[in-house]
């Protein structure tokens, strides 16, 4: 393997100085010792003995360090992102983007050090003390809902945010020219809810719109009498630039500014906020009224590199943006007014054809309504896409204390803004299946960013918290990854459609890419392949399970992604796991094909996915006669409970003031068995077509699906049977159930996809398939679309009683799948 190969190099080299200074060579002196006296001869023996010890050390520590270095070296095998990849010269249509998902609104390009650009607002006059002050997305700021209506991932987005008393609408427009990435304009219109006329005193709001520097670059104001009227910038990527903020046309609004410096990219609202003075607005408001702290830039600091425009004014309120680069000469006109109204309306028709043309959701039966829901799912997997760079913090058995993996650039959507708003391996796989449908070259990009994160042993941290913005939401016990630890190799479900298309297409670029990922799909592939296989052969086994807490009811399975599904109650060695084992055929199979389009050795993968989907040895390992129903295989007790520990007090002993958290106790003996808790991972085997479709276990399966008392509800399938033994239980005294009883879309959507499958492939249970895709689909839209329009929002996952939204929202990750769903496109 590659990676050996470079390890290698480098201990050689390495090895080079300690044997260049010994003189003490074994080689040459061996002859010599014949001749020589007895006495030489034992201070030879004495001399090589240590110079033997020594090589031996010296070998075993760079041995050591090898081993040390291997979680962050990264693979030795060109990257398929190069340098410049995502540069301005080189894709400048991409270069500016809301690539900060995690705030409200805020744009930045992609390169390593962004200046970034952003909004807050707060309402004047509410008698809160400190006003709250929006920035970056928090479900405690209890907003009512919010989300792009419409985003192409390149041009244009439009959002709606949904106060209490008013709605901000927030849109931003590129165009491209200069050498740059060329110029854009955003636009917030704030309007209220309530007619003027009905209310008793007007709603007043201050909005602020920013610019930070990240390390590089100079900015400063433009002033106009007391008004920042705009800022004139310089930065290494975008070469000299303007942002100007044109007055509103609100009568009666103030304008206040803070121009300072600050290190704190991620604290950039508790900057402001430390500056805000109060002012009285007029001689009738006598409630306090916040404004910025005007100009305060510490002397030695190198000037401003914080700015903050700040507008206040009754609603209605506009307020244009507009960002100009320095290298676009030929600009006919500036992208605001009535020219930036035509040009979104322009990008809104485009938008709303090429929607239709792809997703084709009328012809499906659905009305406007709901088209335009689907539309604000979509928009919201695009919209959240972000651009990071950085390094994660991993560890190996090697290290004592984790490592910093080498910094690096990730281009990737986001599961949810206010909550998981950065890079997750498999949830990654699933945002891709509906990206590439939107825009296959954005979908590369980003899987290719994630396949060149690899490193020298085949592995890839599956939660990637890269730069400031994004470790400041991150708690310190879950930053740092370890390198034993895996997560579904989703990709490969996206890749198998864009390898198929490149292998089709053979266009030049398209061969060069195909060749550059090949190696490392391989390394990928092989690290699963042996770091996570099980005791047998052809047996896998999920990492990072811990065999030793007593306070988890049932141990989690973090690395599987379904955290808390019910697996073997005594994590072993000897355990199955068969969802690993039916994402490792599935993998397998993509990795034979796109070898045998590279005339590389690909029979070796075909012969493992042929053993992976042999259906006589999955029955064998997997299926279980007492349940019905395909599982994991473990050292496993049915009965076990959490109860209160008792405490024996001893006499003149007081008892503790807080209870201490409750203890698991296994009521039966833990045997060898199959783990019998049907859901979704039970479904593998089926969710990924595996299952023959002659197979009278597809007729059980389908059944058990379909049967209320197990996975089916009105709201789509739940995650673990009504009847299973831990449906619904906390897994500790504080952590409530996941994964066992709510609904989640992305399983749903692989459901459908196989349903759809098994009713179009030849066999004696196409009708019952059909029959249960038909109802399953209309469940599942129908809930998310009615739970949107009730709430506000699209969720993390469902609850299975009453179909309401649970758990993170806004959730445009996977929960997305549904606009592929309504589209039939599986
Ligand atoms: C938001 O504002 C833009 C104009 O700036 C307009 O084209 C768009 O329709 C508005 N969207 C909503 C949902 O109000
Ligand atoms: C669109 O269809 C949905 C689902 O059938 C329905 O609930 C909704 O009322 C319809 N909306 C309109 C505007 O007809
Ligand atoms: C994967 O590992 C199994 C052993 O568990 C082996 O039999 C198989 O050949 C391997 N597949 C590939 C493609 O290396």
């Amino acid at each position: 393997m590659t990676a050996d190969k470079f390890a290698r190099k480098r201990i050689i080299g390495k090895h080079k100085d300690p044997d260049s200074v010994d003189s003490h060579e074994p080689k040459r002196l061996l002859p010599k010792h014949k001749k020589d006296s007895s006495a030489y001869k034992g201070r030879f023996i004495t001399l090589s003995c240590v110079t033997v010890l020594a090589i031996l050390l010296v070998g075993y520590f760079l041995y050591q360090e090898r081993l040390k270095n291997a979680v962050n070296t990264p693979l030795n095998s060109p990257r398929i992102i190069e340098d410049d990849t995502s540069s301005s010269k080189v894709t400048p249509e991409r270069f500016w983007g809301s690539y900060r998902p995690h705030t409200y609104f805020g744009l930045k390009t992609r390169s390593k050090n962004s200046p970034v650009v952003g909004l807050m607002w707060l309402q004047q006059f509410t008698g809160r003390m400190p006003p709250p002050i929006r920035h970056w997305c928090n479900q405690d700021d209890k907003i009512q809902g919010y989300g792009w209506v419409a985003h192409d991932g390149v041009n244009f987005g439009v959002q709606e945010i949904n106060e209490d008393n008013f709605k901000l609408n927030t849109s931003f427009v590129k165009r491209m020219g200069g050498k740059h990435g060329g110029d854009w304009t955003a636009k917030v219109i704030v309007t209220p809810k309530v007619k003027l006329s009905k209310l008793a005193s007007p709603t007043y709001v201050s909005l602020m719109f920013y610019m930070a520097l990240d390390g590089q670059g100079k900015v400063d104001t433009e002033m106009v009498k007391n008004r920042v009227s705009g800022i004139n910038g310089y930065s290494e990527e975008l070469g000299n630039f303007k942002i100007s903020f044109p007055k509103v046309s609100t009568k009666g609004a103030k304008y206040n500014h803070l121009v300072t410096h600050t290190t704190k990219l991620d604290k950039l609202k508790d900057v402001m906020m430390e500056t805000i003075k109060i002012e009285a607005w007029d001689k009738a408001r006598t409630m306090p009224y916040f404004i910025l702290g005007g100009r305060s830039v510490p002397r030695d600091s190198g000037g401003p590199n914080y700015i903050v425009h700040q507008v206040t004014a009754q609603l209605p309120l506009e307020m244009e943006v507009i960002f100009e680069s320095g290298s676009v000469e030929d600009r006919k006109e500036t992208l605001s007014g009535e020219s930036y109204d035509e040009t979104l309306s322009q990008h809104l028709v485009e938008f709303d054809n090429k929607f239709s043309d792809l997703f084709q959701h009328r012809q499906n039966g659905y009305n406007n309504s709901m088209v335009d829901f689907a539309k604000f799912a979509m928009s919201n997997m695009i919209g959240g896409i972000g651009y990071f760079y950085g390094s994660s913090l991993v560890q190996s058995k090697y290290n004592k204390e984790p490592v910093e993996y080498w910094k690096a650039p990730l281009y990737t959507a986001v599961p949810s803004r206010p909550f998981f708003p950065r890079g997750f391996l498999w949830d990654e796989g699933f945002h891709n299946l509906l990206i590439r449908e939107w825009d296959e070259s954005i979908s590369k990009d980003i899987l290719f960013h994630w396949i060149d994160l690899l490193n020298s042993e085949g592995w890839i941290p599956r939660e990637q918290i890269l730069g400031v913005e994004a470790r400041a939401r991150v708690p310190s016990e879950f930053v740092v990854q370890q390198n034993v630890n895996a997560n579904p190799p989703t990709f490969f479900l996206p890749l198998q459609k864009i390898i198929t298309n490149m292998i089709k297409s053979n266009t030049d670029s398209d061969r060069k890419i195909l060749k550059a990922l090949y190696p490392r799909l391989k390394a990928w592939f092989h690290w699963y392949n042996s770091t996570q296989v099980g005791t047998q052969r052809s047996v896998y086994r999920w990492r990072g399970r811990d065999p030793n807490t007593n306070k988890q009811l049932n141990p989690l399975t973090l690395t599987s992604g379904l955290d808390d599904f019910p697996r073997s109650s005594h994590p072993t060695d000897d355990e199955r796991h068969v969802d690993l084992r039916c994402w490792m055929a599935l993998a397998s199979g993509v990795m034979a094909d796109i070898a045998r389009a590279l005339n590389a050795d690909w029979e070796e993968y075909r012969a493992t996915n042929q053993m992976l989907t042999d259906n006589k040895l999955l029955d064998e390992l997997h299926w279980s006669k007492e349940g019905q129903q395909y599982s994991d295989y473990g050292y496993h007790a049915d009965k076990v409970k959490l109860e209160q520990p008792k405490i024996t007090l001893q006499p003149g002993q007081r008892p503790p003031q807080q209870q201490p958290d409750k203890i698991r106790v296994v009521i039966t003996d833990p045997k060898y068995q199959f783990v019998n808790s049907f859901g979704y991972v039970s479904l593998f085997p089926f969710l990924l077509k595996i299952v023959n479709p002659t197979s009278p276990k597809l007729f059980t399966i389908m059944n058990n699906i379909k049967n209320p008392n197990m996975l089916w509800t009105d709201y789509g399938l739940r995650s673990l049977s009504r009847n299973a033994r831990l449906y619904k239980r906390f897994n500790t005294q504080h952590d409530p159930p996941y994964w066992r009883g709510a609904i989640w879309i992305n399983m749903n959507y692989l459901a459908l996809s196989a349903l759809n499958h098994y009713s179009y492939t030849t066999g004696p249970y196409q009708n019952l398939a059909k029959s249960i895709y038909i109802d399953l689909r209309n469940n599942l839209v129908n809930n998310l679309y009615r739970q949107y329009i009730k709430s506000g929002y699209i969720w993390e996952n469902y609850d299975d009683k009453t179909g309401e939204g649970r758990g993170t929202h806004p959730f445009t990750g996977w929960s997305s799948l549904v606009v592929l769903i309504m589209a039939e496109k599986y």
